[in-house]
Formats: structure tokens, C-alpha cells, sequence
């Protein structure tokens, strides 16, 4: 079922037994002192356009709904859906924003399913969309999840519980090729090849299924002369998560969803952590922004014309100030685009091809596990090079006046 638990359902499970009380209230604690929303200021400003008696606005990564609270509080006339693929996270959102009853709907479901999601809850058209991708504060911290090599966990890392694979999986069943290629392109790291053959002769003598026996292989390979700051391991786990949880096939498979269902004068708003997370994201945007007619026409014809206009003119990063106080800004990318006229036959075509994988822009590889995934079919297996954006790449916004957007430096 698309829609998996209404808001009534989440509301519902709020009456927690005491340990899971306990827990989520650990974890709601942590959330309150961690979390901070990345370039918040900048996304409600993006936003309030769009909101007013009537509209919706749908955050597609509701988290800790940090965005989504700023977001109810600029306006107190419109519908926020919020959708996330991690119960807990939407347990927790619930209970934040509790004070604006009436005002949301909670969709526990991934945001790949856009439009079923809308088609359940009756909505034809929204207003704005919202994406702030990659992990929660509360997904880190949660340690007994495997996200993180600081501390010993099953290797899970599934943002959705329910769904069937996991980290262990693919290092118990991928190729050395496959899990390479994962190492390189997701997290383009180095050593990639030995650390793939390192896991496949490892795993013939006993199963790899914690955290700490990943970390300590990287350890062993990795040589300590080539080492980047940070721990060795970091990159094969970003890898290994994006992987899990098909993060970029999804990216690229829900962009064309949500325009297809935005009226007109509708935004997409998308904060992206990764670089091939942004070009996911720029290339789809550019489609619409750019005037897309046959070379040799003597007049662009109407149905050329571009059918986007770019509200954050390339991408927008956090200054050093955002980035001091909360790190995680430090590789963000902001892209926001408007649809200002009808989408253009030529275009459905292209977001078509968009659904079937086209998106990810490059060859597919190998055959995926898809069958231990969750129901919903992912649309294609292809990887594209790339690794997480660098705090010292691209133009860093240097003003660090949240207001002052049109002296804000940005990225492309
Ligand atoms: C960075 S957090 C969002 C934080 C949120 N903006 C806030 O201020 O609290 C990203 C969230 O998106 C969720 N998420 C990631 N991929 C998703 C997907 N494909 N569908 C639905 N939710 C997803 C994660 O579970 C996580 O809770």
C-alpha cells in the first residue's frame, strides 16, 4: 500500500509502551540538541511564495521535521504532507508538531512514491515540494542502526525498517566488482578494489555482519601513509548506505513525479549532500530551464520555450558561520526551480525516460538484489561517478546575513 500509516495511524502509535516511550524521548532529546535544520532561513524563503489558503506544500524528508515546523509557522494558511521512510523519525515529527493539528498529514512511505502518495490522500496538484536528502541526526545517533563506524552495530542501515536489504547483504552477496564499484562511485574512495577483495575472502571464512568488523578491515587495508582526515571507513559506509537504500535511483525517479503533479507557479526545493545527489538534481532542472527547440529553427516555438525558471540561480551553500555552528552544512547544496507554464508534451517524454532510469545518466551495471528491496520496484541500476560535496569546493556564500540573498555567493 502506498500510503502505509495515515497521521490518524501515527497519532495512534503515540501511545507508546514505557521502554519505547523511554527510547523516543532519548532520541527526541538528542534530536533537540543535534539537529539543526541546514539552510532554514533560505528554505522558508523559498517557500512562503507558495503557501497561502488552499496550497500544499509536501516535505518529502520530513526527519525531524525541523524544516517542516519553520515552514507551518511562516504561514498559517496551508496543508504540509510530510513523508518519510523511517517511522521512528515520523513518530517523532509527529509530536513536534503537534501544536499545528489539523494543519499536516503524516505519509510514512518513500518519497519514490510520490504520486501515489497524493493519489491516496485525494490530492491532485500541490503547491511546493520539498527534499532535504540523506541521513537524520536521530538516523547518526542511533547507533544499534549501523549507520555510523563509530560505534559497533549490525551493519543494517536501512532508513526503513521494513525493507529487506541491508548492509550485511550486500557485503555478504555482491562481487568483488560490485562492491568496488559501489566504493568508487558512491564513495570514491581509493582503495576500493582491495577493500571489495579484502571483504570477499574475509566473508568465505565468517559472515561480516557488524560495523566494527567493516571498520577494522579498512583499518587493515587501507595504507595508513594514504589516509584522509577522518576515519578510513567513512567513505565505504556512505557507499554502502547509499547503495542500501537506492538513495540516487529514487532521487532521480521522484523529481519527475513531483513535476508532473505541481500547478503552475509550484517549486521544487531540493537540498542535496552529495555531488551526484546535486547533479540528480541540476540536470533535471536544467531540462525545464533551458530552451530545448531542434537546432535551425528560425522562431522557438511556444512548445520549447523553457518550462522552469531557476529561484536560486545555480546552487546556494551555507556561509561559515552556518557551517561553524552546524557541520553538516558544510557540504550542502540549495537548488530551488519554479514551473512557470505547462509542462510541454516533449518533456513528458523525457520524464518518462527520467522514470526509467534515464536520470542517473549513465550505463547500467550490475544486476541489483532488487528482490530483497522493499515492494516497490526501483526503476534501474546505474551509477554515475561522484563522492559527497567538499566544504572547500565550489563558491562558499561568505555574508553571513541570512536576509542578504542578493549578496549571497553561489555555488554552480
Ligand atoms: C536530513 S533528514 C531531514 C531533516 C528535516 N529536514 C528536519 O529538519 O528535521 C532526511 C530524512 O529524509 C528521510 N528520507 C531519506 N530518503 C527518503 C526517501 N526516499 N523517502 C522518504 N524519506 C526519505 C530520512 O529517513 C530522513 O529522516
Amino acid at each position: 500500500m502506498a500510503v502505509k500509516k495515515s497521521m490518524a495511524a501515527i497519532r495512534a502509535q503515540q501511545t507508546l509502551a514505557p521502554a519505547a516511550l523511554e527510547h523516543a524521548q532519548q532520541a527526541e532529546n538528542v534530536a533537540d540538541s543535534i539537529h539543526a535544520p541546514v539552510l532554514l532561513n533560505e528554505c522558508v524563503d523559498l517557500l512562503v511564495p507558495h503557501m497561502g489558503p488552499g496550497k500544499v506544500i509536501v516535505d518529502c524528508t520530513l526527519g525531524l521535521a525541523g524544516h517542516a515546523e519553520a515552514f507551518l509557522r511562516a504561514n498559517p494558511d496551508f496543508h504540509l504532507v510530510g513523508i518519510d521512510r523511517d517511522e521512528e523519525a515520523l513518530r517523532l515529527a509527529a509530536r513536534r508538531l503537534e501544536p499545528f493539528a489539523g494543519r499536516f498529514t503524516l505519509v510514512h512511505n518513500s518519497f519514490m512514491h510520490f504520486e501515489e502518495v497524493l493519489d491516496e490522500l485525494g490530492i491532485d496538484k500541490v503547491d511546493a515540494a520539498f527534499l532535504d536528502l540523506g541521513l537524520s541526526s536521530l538516523q547518526i545517533d542511533e547507533r544499534d542502526r549501523g549507520f555510523t563506524y563509530s560505534a559497533d552495530a549490525p551493519l543494517d542501515m536501512r532508513m526503513d525498517v521494513e525493507q529487506k536489504l541491508t548492509a550485511a547483504d550486500i557485503v555478504a552477496t555482491y562481487s568483488v566488482d560490485q562492491l568496488a564499484q559501489i566504493f568508487t562511485i558512491y564513495g570514491q574512495e581509493k582503495f576500493a578494489y582491495r577493500i571489495a577483495r579484502a571483504i570477499v575472502e574475509l566473508r568465505e571464512s565468517a559472515p561480516i555482519e557488524r560495523t566494527s568488523q567493516l571498520v577494522e578491515l579498512v583499518d587493515h587495508v587501507v595504507p595508513r601513509r594514504n589516509r584522509p582526515a577522518g576515519n578510513p571507513a567513512k567513505r565505504v559506509f556512505q557507499a554502502l548506505r547509499i547503495e542500501v537504500n537506492g538513495e540516487l535511483e529514487q532521487l532521480a525517479s521522484t523529481l519527475p513525479q513531483i513535476a508532473r503533479r505541481l500547478n503552475i507557479g509550484g517549486a521544487i526545493v531540493v537540498e542535496s549532500y552529495h555531488s551526484l545527489e546535486d547533479r540528480i538534481t541540476k540536470s533535471f532542472f536544467r531540462m525545464g530551464q533551458i530552451i530545448d527547440a531542434p537546432a535551425g529553427l528560425p522562431i522557438v516555438p511556444e512548445e520549447y520555450q523553457p518550462y522552469f525558471t531557476d529561484l536560486t540561480h545555480g546552487a546556494q551553500l551555507a556561509d561559515e558561520r552556518e557551517i561553524t555552528i552546524n557541520p553538516r552544512s558544510a557540504s550542502v547544496r540549495l537548488r530551488a526551480t519554479e514551473l512557470i507554464r505547462e509542462i510541454p508534451e516533449h518533456a513528458h517524454a523525457d520524464f518518462e525516460q527520467w522514470l526509467e532510469g534515464k536520470g542517473l545518466g549513465l550505463k547500467p551495471t550490475a544486476p541489483r538484489k532488487s528482490s530483497l528491496r522493499n515492494s516497490s520496484a526501483r526503476k534501474s541500476a546505474s551509477r554515475a561517478p561522484g563522492g559527497q560535496h567538499s566544504s572547500t569546493t565550489g563558491r562558499r556564500r561568505e555574508n553571513t546575513s541570512a536576509q542578504a540573498t542578493s549578496k549571497q555567493r553561489r555555488g554552480r
